[in-house]
């Protein structure tokens, strides 16, 4: 990846666009205003609190990462976003039941001026969900271009500079790749027959990298995950990211996993379950957008143990993953894991985490996170997938021919060397071996 600008301090103001103004979108937007407001601290974020160590360990230098690197600042930050419903994000977080009345109403002038666009919808993608605030048109194509005026207006109105897009709506079905999917003509015609292969948030992200604004995925769905979009981005020199927040279960999962491996424990098993009451939670008890999600939190085990490599300790383990729609529950969704491991001659041991989580409080940081990374990426010049931000995803996109990387460490240590890189700052290779010469 080729550093084409120098990083330079941003000027003027970063616009974050979400399709989906719903929990995650309305958790991030009003935690950003209640800590500008210096109502509370924005704990989870990389960009707000993270540290980065220089150079040898003797040289004590560990500046804040926003002070090492130019980032978008948290006062430049503007929001828009699309939904299905007509409420505004003052009214969409009080129903999201994340946050606490009173720390919304304390930002409820500002929450309320952001009011959604009319969203690109097909219920065939989302089967749970009708909306009513959807836009009309005769294709896909026309849609995109719909979409399209609705970013260069948001863009004018809000005196931006840039823009990203990041993803916050439903989980759509599962999809595979089609014939339509291979290069951008082929898209392209496909928007203009209607074809079914053609999902509503790849009509978003068409519509963004058009107009070259960075896109992240913030859910499982296909979206910018295949060949005629990955080639839009890299034709118009914009970065992209994806796929699906890496919170809750499946943090844990990348952060006991690698734990496990490091210490050559085997595993037998691995059951999953939750229960979650929101309106996420009701989209996925929909067997197909279910299975979107299923394949998305499958998949980090087998990458971060390796079967192939360490048979005697990985090979046949049996993983579960169930999500139930519990609706007194709400947003504070519950997680429990039972994994069965074995350690020094075959004994087992069992392990029982009871993760009372707040997907949405655990999102939030990811978005704010993406949002000024991705800004920076296109900055500087980056474009196509951004794999040094696969830290925040839970089925982290890559470069055909690679597997994706999901060990929760090595991914941190990727994104923090990617910034070292961007800095010309030597690598930390954790190698040591001059202290002791
Ligand atoms: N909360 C988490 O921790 C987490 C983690 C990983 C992924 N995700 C994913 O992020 C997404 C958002 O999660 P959430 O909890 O905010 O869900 P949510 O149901 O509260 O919000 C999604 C919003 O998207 C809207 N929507 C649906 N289709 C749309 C479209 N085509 N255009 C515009 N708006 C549309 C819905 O009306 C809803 O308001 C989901 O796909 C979820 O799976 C969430």
């Amino acid at each position: 990846m080729e550093i084409k600008e120098k990083p330079t301090k941003p000027k003027g103001k970063l616009g974050i666009l979400m399709p989906g103004l719903g929990a995650v979108a309305t958790t991030f937007i009003t935690g950003v205003e209640a800590v500008r407001k210096g109502l509370a601290e924005p704990f989870g974020s990389l960009t707000q609190m993270g540290t980065i160590r220089l150079g040898k360990r003797t040289e004590n230098r560990v500046p804040a990462i926003k002070e090492f690197i130019p980032l978008a600042e948290m006062d430049d930050l503007e929001f828009g976003g699309w939904d299905i419903f007509e409420d505004n994000v003052y009214e969409a977080s009080l129903n999201a039941g994340v946050l606490k009345k009173g720390m919304i109403d304390q930002v409820r002038p500002f929450l309320e001026k952001i009011k959604p666009m009319k969203a690109v919808f097909d219920n065939n993608y989302v089967k749970k969900l009708n909306g009513t605030w959807v836009k009309e048109g005769k294709n896909w194509f026309e849609l995109a271009g719909q979409l399209m005026d609705d970013i260069r207006n948001f863009k004018e109105e809000k005196n931006c500079d840039r823009l990203v897009m990041i993803w916050c709506a439903s989980t759509e079905i599962f999809m595979e790749q089609t014939s339509a999917h291979q290069d951008l003509s082929s898209f392209e015609q496909a928007m203009k027959d209607n074809d079914p292969s053609i999902a509503p948030s790849m009509v978003y992200a068409y519509a963004a990298l058009s107009m070259k604004v960075p896109f992240a995925n913030g859910a499982p769905n296909l979206t910018i995950d295949i060949p005629a979009l990955r080639e839009l981005a890299m034709k118009n020199n914009v970065p992209i990211a994806g796929k699906d927040f890496k919170t809750g279960q499946t943090l844990m999962k990348t952060i006991l996993a690698p734990g496990f491996k490091a210490r050559l424990l085997g595993l037998n098993g691995w059951f999953s379950t939750n229960i979650l009451g929101n309106r996420d939670g009701e989209v996925l008890d929909d067997p197909e957008s279910f299975k979107t999600k299923e394949e998305s939190k499958l998949s980090v085990l087998e990458y971060i143990l390796q079967p192939d490599v360490y048979p005697e300790l990985y090979k046949d383990f049996y993983h579960k993953v169930r999500i139930n729609y519990y609706p007194p529950r709400g947003d504070n969704k519950e997680g429990w894991d039972n994994i069965d491991i074995f350690g020094w001659l075959g004994y087992p041991m069992q392990i029982k985490i009871d993760f009372l989580c707040r997907d949405s409080i655990l999102a939030a940081p990811i978005v704010l996170d993406l949002a000024i990374f991705l800004d920076l990426a296109q900055r500087i010049g980056f474009r196509g997938i951004q794999e040094w931000l696969s830290f925040y995803f839970k089925s982290p996109m890559y470069a055909p021919g690679l597997y994706p990387e999901h060990d929760l460490f090595i991914q941190l240590m990727k994104l923090k060397n990617t910034l070292r890189y961007i800095k010309g700052e030597d690598m930390i290779t954790h190698l040591g071996h001059e202290y002791y010469d």
